[in-house]
């Protein structure tokens, strides 16, 4: 016979109530509705990141088995706004290579004064979006508004923050480790305040993967960026000959074998009372599995990754003994200009350049002698390749002198002019 179930007494029960009253109001007022999401993406990105949202539902609708949808997508200044319910918004961080991180628009308000900000922030039911004890950083930004001073704003909202997250010690709050910190944004614009949490945490051009890192690190937003332009495809052959801390070669490592960018890391949202623990687990499963047949699949072409520099070459070798889907990137010290590049078949060859840049070189200190040079290899051993070389000016582009077009893209504080194209075409 089984034991009888235990029933709950006292004040034990009336905990069990209150948690599952709240439970309630969390799946009701959060996982349940659909929620305006704010994809940031950096500037000249925005077309790559937009189909990458309308990407989202389909994999959402597979992993979950939902009817989920992504709608109202608008391409921003600044980023890609959509609406959708939480746990597919989770999903698009994992998924998502372009942005920068993903925000949750959860309020938005008139408010002339302090005191109206303060009913307004006051109205908020912040335990359903934010973990108890937890006080989030606060970032204000203000346009043509009557309120303008963004400390004053802050320190308006934080002591409300404080009394409606229960957090006795200030010194408690979570804001410590990579991927849970918590960002609160608000932005006012005409009187017209507007509140965002910050779900990725860490940006998410932060993939997890890296312990050490060379010098000048491509951001792995443009390099998932620029691949995604060549449509490098699990045929291809990818050479990366200035490879430094090889992100080109990792993040290409991924998208061959189909595995979401963000699948090693974690986010802000994991600690939020509305995430989803367990389908966010299954899902992060489901992907690696998949990425898993694909790493096992015989004749998976290489990947080569070649720098000058020993220290970079052994940073790398050691990021990919991380996972064995990097183990199928090859890491060689040599000079680019020594290179003899692999056979392909049917110009299924992608070489990526990053060059030094930003710093002076010898060749008379004309750093477009390099590009010069880099353009007379490329055309006479990578004819029929489809080629990335990142140009930090028009005078280096034009000195490769490959007839390639040019990707517009913003990286270190600088306008690069990246020449995208078929070599010898
Ligand atoms: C801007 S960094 C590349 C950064 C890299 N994309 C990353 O994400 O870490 C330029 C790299 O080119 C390498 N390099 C410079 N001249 C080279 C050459 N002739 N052959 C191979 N590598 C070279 C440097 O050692 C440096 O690591």
């Amino acid at each position: 016979m089984q034991d009888p179930v235990p029933v709950a007494a006292g004040p034990f029960k009336t905990i069990l109530q209150n948690t599952s009253a709240f439970e309630k109001r969390v799946k009701r007022r959060i996982s349940a509705r659909p929620h305006v999401f704010f994809a940031v993406c950096p500037p000249g990105l925005g077309g790559v990141c937009e189909h990458e949202v309308s990407q989202v539902s389909p994999k959402a609708q597979e992993i979950f088995s939902n009817h989920d949808k992504i709608s109202d997508i608008k391409v921003l200044p600044g980023g890609i706004e959509f609406k959708t319910r939480l746990k597919t918004a989770c999903l698009a961080n994992m998924l998502m290579g372009s942005a920068t991180r993903l925000l949750m628009r959860f309020a938005s308000f008139k408010a002339d004064g302090f005191r109206r900000l303060e009913e307004q922030i006051k109205a908020v039911d912040w335990e359903l979006y934010l973990p108890a004890e937890t006080l989030p950083d606060i970032r204000v930004t203000t346009r043509k508004s009557r309120l303008y001073h963004s400390k004053a704003i802050s320190d308006r909202i934080s002591p409300i923050l404080h009394d409606r997250l229960s957090l006795k010690d200030a010194s408690r709050h979570h804001n410590t480790g990579p991927g849970i910190s918590q960002t609160l944004m608000v932005r006012g614009e005409n009187d017209r305040f507007e509140l965002s949490l910050d779900m990725s945490g860490t940006p998410l051009y932060k993939r997890g993967i890296k312990e050490k890192v060379a010098k000048a690190p491509l951001r792995e937003t443009l390099a998932f960026a620029i691949l995604t332009r060549l449509g490098l495809s699990k045929k291809d052959t990818l050479v990366d000959p200035m490879c430094g801390s090889g992100t080109f070669s990792l993040e290409g490592a991924m998208m061959q074998c189909a595995l979401p960018p963000g699948v090693f890391r974690s986010f802000a949202f994991e600690t939020w009372p509305g995430f989803e623990k367990k389908s966010f687990a299954h899902a992060r499963h489901r992907l690696m599995d998949a990425a898993g047949t694909h790493i096992n699949t015989p004749n998976l072409p290489p990947i080569l990754a070649q720098d000058l520099s020993q220290t970079a070459i052994d940073h790398l070798k050691q990021t990919c003994s991380g996972h064995r889907v990097f183990q199928r990137i090859t890491p060689v010290c040599d000079d680019f200009f020594n290179m003899t590049p692999p056979p392909i078949k049917d110009s299924q060859g992608v070489v990526v350049l990053n060059p030094p840049y930003g710093i002076r070189l010898d060749k008379k200190n004309d750093i477009s002698a390099l590009y010069k040079e880099i353009g007379h290899k490329l055309i006479a051993d990578f004819k029929g390749w489809r080629a990335a070389i990142i140009s930090p000016g028009k005078k280096e582009f034009q000195a490769l002198n490959l007839g390639l077009s040019t990707m517009p893209l913003f990286h270190g504080g600088l306008d690069l002019y990246t020449a995208i194209g078929r070599i010898g075409k």
